[in-house]
């Protein structure tokens, strides 16, 4: 049996209890409608500290209005009982304290200023705004969405007080994004080296788990590898050259390997007539460090994201490789 918080009362209650008894917390913010992704994140947790809170939260204000908020995929029944069989053991009657709690508030709970969730494009009340990091990628067509993230991430940290934090690298510019927050913010709960980033789970095919996976028809889903296919495709001819002779090669090279492999797709869906849309949103390299595109020479011991967005019919997938480091 899982216990489940509802309200800010009750968690800030557990959490003065754990911290009472010395015992470290980890936090797994998640919007739900679970797969092994997000079961992978809260094994690592319950794996290194006793205490672990699932967070589960659809968080509104990272929504653009014309975006999938009301048919985000809401499974929370389905989601409990993917955790109870995930618990690596029951808890101990000595330890009195379940290890994983999930924190589900409402609305009203994250955003108590009224009136703000009516309109979040024109709310009162407090939006975090990671400068510089939140307009480029994923935010350039999105622009609402990281203030949207950056802004629940410190209200759910403010709440939970977390220890250790733990980001899926599927994700990657939204977790790079959330260590500058906690760095520039001054956070200690978690800091900055203590939010983690594990890498990203994908089905036999290579696609990357994601929620939106479940919009995917059964053709749609049988293309959608093709993101990780065509990543590979750039990080393979990046690895593929000595150091000599890689000094020279450019952002744009790897681009174009990736794009080719996406062309190359969209080609025999067409002569096969399989009638499935497959659009290329996006392929960039940016910088772990600054988030600057890379479109020049990469040089030499460049530590750089490879990433991509796709849209298959009506669903867009994202997915990322890391080049140079871990
Ligand atoms: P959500 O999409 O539910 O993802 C929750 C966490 O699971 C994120 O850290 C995400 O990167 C990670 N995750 C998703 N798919 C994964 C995969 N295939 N492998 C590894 N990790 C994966 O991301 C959000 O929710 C929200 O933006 C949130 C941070 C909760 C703020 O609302």
């Amino acid at each position: 049996h899982i216990p489940v918080i509802r309200t800010l009362g009750q968690l800030r209650r557990w959490r003065k209890e754990a911290r009472d008894k010395g015992l470290e917390v980890g936090v797994v913010p998640t919007m739900g409608a679970l797969h092994e992704g997000h079961l992978n994140l809260v094994r690592t947790s319950l794996s290194r500290h006793p205490l672990t809170v699932m967070t589960l939260f659809v968080n509104p204000m990272q929504f653009a209005p014309h975006e999938d908020l009301s048919s985000y995929p809401r499974t929370f029944d389905r989601d409990l009982s993917l955790l109870q069989s995930t618990l690596p053991t029951p808890p101990s009657p000595r330890q009195m304290q379940s290890p994983l709690i999930i924190f589900a508030p409402t609305p009203d709970v994250m955003y108590p200023l009224k009136g703000e969730l009516q309109d979040l494009r024109n709310h009162k009340g407090v939006e975090v705004d990671v400068r510089g990091w939140g307009e480029v990628m994923e935010g350039a067509s999105r622009p609402q969405f990281f203030k949207g993230v950056a802004t629940v991430c410190t209200k759910l940290f403010n709440a939970v007080e977390p220890d250790h934090a733990y980001f899926g690298q599927k994700d990657i510019q939204q977790a790079l994004l959330l260590r500058i927050l906690v760095k520039d913010l001054l956070l200690s709960h978690p800091t900055s080296s203590n939010l983690h980033i594990l890498p990203t789970t994908r089905s036999s095919t290579g696609l990357a788990l994601s929620s939106r996976n479940a919009y995917l028809s059964p053709a749609e889903l049988k293309v959608s590898p093709v993101l990780y296919d065509a990543l590979n495709a750039a990080k393979g001819l990046y690895e593929s050259k000595d150091t000599a002779e890689g000094k020279d090669i450019t952002g744009e090279d790897l681009i174009a390997a990736s794009t080719r492999v996406v062309l190359d797709e969209q080609e025999r869906i067409l002569s096969e007539n399989e009638g499935v849309e497959l659009q290329l949103d996006y392929i960039e390299l940016f910088d772990k460090d600054t988030f600057e595109p890379i479109r020049g020479p990469i040089g030499e011991n460049r530590e750089f994201v490879i990433a991509g967005a796709i849209w298959v019919g009506k669903t867009r997938l994202i997915d990322n490789l890391l080049v140079g480091w871990e």
